[in-house]
């Protein structure tokens, strides 16, 4: 069932989203060659609960972590590691879904440690550029396709990379998966048609080869995702909110950036 959020509740997740967005803006400073992905999950940890919050990846299903943190060719769902020391050139991605006062926020980020290739940075600019093509079509009676297509045609007809299907965006609030699905690929006109109230994310993956996955599971027997040809992967994730004033980012980093869709 699609849950249709009022004002009040939006407001909720807007606060939400901001320590979300607040916990990225920290980990701007921590990620530097050097740090372990333990150190990534220590620092948001530690901030999102100093701060009232609740890391709500925690517990689900099993997850014992307030983060995901992916590195190169991993996807999603990898576990934070101390273990992985993270060097110059490398990317990596740090998802995050919170909690705050009921509310849930949900916000994924892929940045750069030290000095990285040209053509990962061209990853990272496409995927972030394909999230917001994606924002840009979640406006009342468009439909999901809209979204999909939106990011699919970008990503793989004009840029020639390769656009995740096998993990999706989801509908969030409240909890941290509602219906309904937002898939990051699509026909334009097709699928659901978006109201006002609805409160979804778009995460794009985006590879520089293939879309396709594959599974790997950690000793303790948790699933996660790395590109089926290893080549690097990418993720930007905001939440948002369809309103009849277009769609709202409850967890932008970047009031100048994003002013237009505050
Ligand atoms: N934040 C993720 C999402 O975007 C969910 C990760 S589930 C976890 O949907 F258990 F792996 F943390
Ligand atoms: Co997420
Ligand atoms: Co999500």
């Amino acid at each position: 069932m699609i849950t249709l959020k009022s004002e009040r509740e939006i407001a909720g997740m807007r606060r939400s989203g901001a320590l979300l967005a607040q916990t990225h803006l920290g980990l701007r400073k921590v990620i530097k060659p050097g740090i372990s992905g333990m150190d990534i999950e220590n620092f948001a940890d530690h901030f999102i609960t100093s701060h009232g919050g609740t890391p709500s990846e925690k517990g689900f299903e099993g997850y014992q972590y307030a983060t995901c943190v992916c590195v190169n060719d991993e996807v999603a769902h990898a576990e934070p590691r101390k273990d992985i020391i993270l060097k110059a050139g490398d990317i990596v991605s740090v998802d995050m879904t919170i909690e705050l006062d009921g509310y849930q926020s949900d916000s994924c980020w892929t940045y750069a440690v030290g000095e990285i290739s040209p053509e990962r940075q061209h990853l990272m600019e496409v995927t972030k550029k394909a999230l917001y093509l994606g924002i840009d079509q979640a406006q009342v009676g468009n439909r999901l396709g809209d979204i999909g297509y939106a990011i699919q045609h970008y990503t793989e007809d004009q840029e020639k990379m390769g656009d995740v299907r096998d993990l999706i965006g989801h509908g969030i609030q409240p909890t941290m998966h509602e219906a309904p699905n937002v898939p990051h690929y699509g026909e334009p006109g097709k699928g659901l048609r978006l109201k006002e109230g609805m409160t979804i994310t778009i995460e794009p993956m985006i590879t520089l080869g293939t879309w396709e996955i594959k599974s790997k599971w950690t000793p303790d027997e948790w699933e996660y995702f790395v590109t089926a040809d290893g080549t690097d992967a990418a993720q930007y994730e905001h939440t948002i909110a369809i309103t009849k004033d277009g769609p709202k980012i409850l967890t932008s980093q970047d009031p100048i950036a994003d002013q237009k869709y505050l």
